[in-house]
C-alpha cells in the first residue's frame, strides 16, 4: 500500500520513507570513491545512473552483469535504506553508485562535501517531466487508494492543477513541487564535488555530456569509448536491455524532448511557465522546451 511519510516537513512517497531518509542522513558516510545521482522523479535518473555505471565499469564485464542482475531484482538498491546500504557495502564495487530523489536539505550535503563524494544533479524541462510523471502515475497503484487519487487524479487537467499547486506529496513540502527541488540543490552547483546536468543537453549531444561526466568522475575515456558509451546508453539500447529483465514498471516510455506538446493546451503551457518562473526567476538556469 503506497503511503506518505514526513521528514522535516518534506512529504516522501513510498517505497521511500521518512525513516530511511533520516537513517541515511545520520548514518550514510560515502567516500570520494562514491557517486550520488540526485534528481526529481522523471528527469533522467535511470539514464544518468546507467551512464555513470557504464563510464566507470565499461570494461568490467562481471560488474556490468552484476548491476544488470541487481536492476532486474531490486531497482531501488541505490536509494539508501539500511538493508540496501548493507548490501551495497558488501558488493565488490571499486566505486559505489547511489541514487536519490530526496531534496538537498534531506541529504547531508556538508558531510558529502567534506568526504568528496561526487554528486550529479540532473534536471529536465518541467513540461516534459510532468508528462512523463503523469503517464507513470496512470500505470501505478498510486491512484487506487482514495486519498492518493485526490492528489494524483487520473484526468490530465486535474492532475496538472494539483501538481502546480504543490498538492502532490512528492519529495516536497506542502505547496512545493519540482522548482523547489531545483532550488534546494542550486546553492551547491559550483561546489567541486557537484555537477549539474540537463536532460535536453544529454539528448542533443550525448557524447559531449558523457565526456563531461567522465571528466567529472576522473575516468579517462577515448573518443571511441565515448561513442560506444553513447550507443550503449541510448534510449533504444536501454529499453531493449530492460525488456529482457525488468519485471516491474518501465522507466522507458518515449525518451524524447517536447512530447509535452502532445499533452498541454496553450493555456496550460502558459500557466506552467508562469508558475515555474515565479519560483525560479532569480536563478541562472534556462530550460530547453524544443
Ligand atoms: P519519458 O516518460 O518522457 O519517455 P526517470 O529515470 O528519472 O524516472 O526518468 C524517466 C524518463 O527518462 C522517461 O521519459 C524515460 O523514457 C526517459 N529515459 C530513460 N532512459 C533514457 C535514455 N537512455 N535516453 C533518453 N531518455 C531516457
Amino acid at each position: 500500500h503506497p503511503k506518505v511519510t514526513e521528514c522535516k516537513g518534506y512529504r516522501i512517497p513510498s517505497p521511500f520513507s521518512a525513516e530511511t531518509a533520516k537513517w541515511q542522513y545520520d548514518n550514510w558516510n560515502p567516500t570520494n570513491n562514491d557517486v550520488l545521482v540526485a534528481s526529481f522523479p522523471k528527469t533522467g535518473t535511470t539514464w544518468t545512473i546507467q551512464i555513470v555505471k557504464s563510464v566507470i565499469y565499461k570494461d568490467d564485464e562481471k560488474m556490468m552483469d552484476l548491476m544488470k542482475f541487481i536492476n532486474a531484482n531490486n531497482s531501488h538498491l541505490e536509494s539508501g535504506t539500511p538493508k540496501n546500504y548493507e548490501i551495497m557495502l558488501k558488493l565488490p564495487w571499486k566505486r559505489k553508485i547511489w541514487g536519490t530523489h530526496l531534496p538537498a536539505p534531506l541529504i547531508n550535503m556538508e558531510r558529502l562535501k567534506k568526504n568528496g563524494c561526487k554528486i550529479i544533479y540532473v534536471m529536465r524541462n518541467p513540461k516534459d517531466q510532468v508528462v512523463s510523471w503523469f503517464n507513470m502515475n496512470k500505470n501505478m497503484p498510486f491512484n487506487k487508494t482514495e486519498e492518493m487519487a485526490k492528489n494524483f487524479p487520473a484526468e490530465w487537467n486535474a492532475f496538472l492543477e494539483t501538481l502546480v499547486n504543490g498538492k502532490q506529496p512528492v519529495f516536497s513540502k506542502e505547496g512545493e513541487w519540482y522548482p523547489d527541488h531545483i532550488l534546494s540543490y542550486y546553492p551547491y552547483r559550483n561546489d567541486d564535488n557537484v555537477l549539474f546536468l540537463m536532460y535536453e543537453e544529454m539528448k542533443k549531444d550525448p557524447a559531449k555530456e558523457i565526456k563531461k561526466i567522465a571528466n567529472f568522475l576522473g575516468v579517462k575515456r577515448s573518443d571511441d569509448e565515448i561513442d560506444e558509451l553513447v550507443e550503449a546508453t541510448s534510449f533504444q539500447s536501454m529499453k531493449k536491455e530492460a525488456s529482457k529483465t525488468m519485471s516491474q514498471m518501465s522507466f522507458f516510455r518515449k525518451g524524447e524532448v517536447a512530447d509535452w506538446k502532445n499533452q498541454f493546451t496553450v493555456a496550460q503551457s502558459e500557466l506552467m511557465d508562469e508558475k515555474f518562473n515565479e519560483k525560479l526567476s532569480g536563478i541562472d538556469i534556462k530550460f530547453t522546451y524544443e
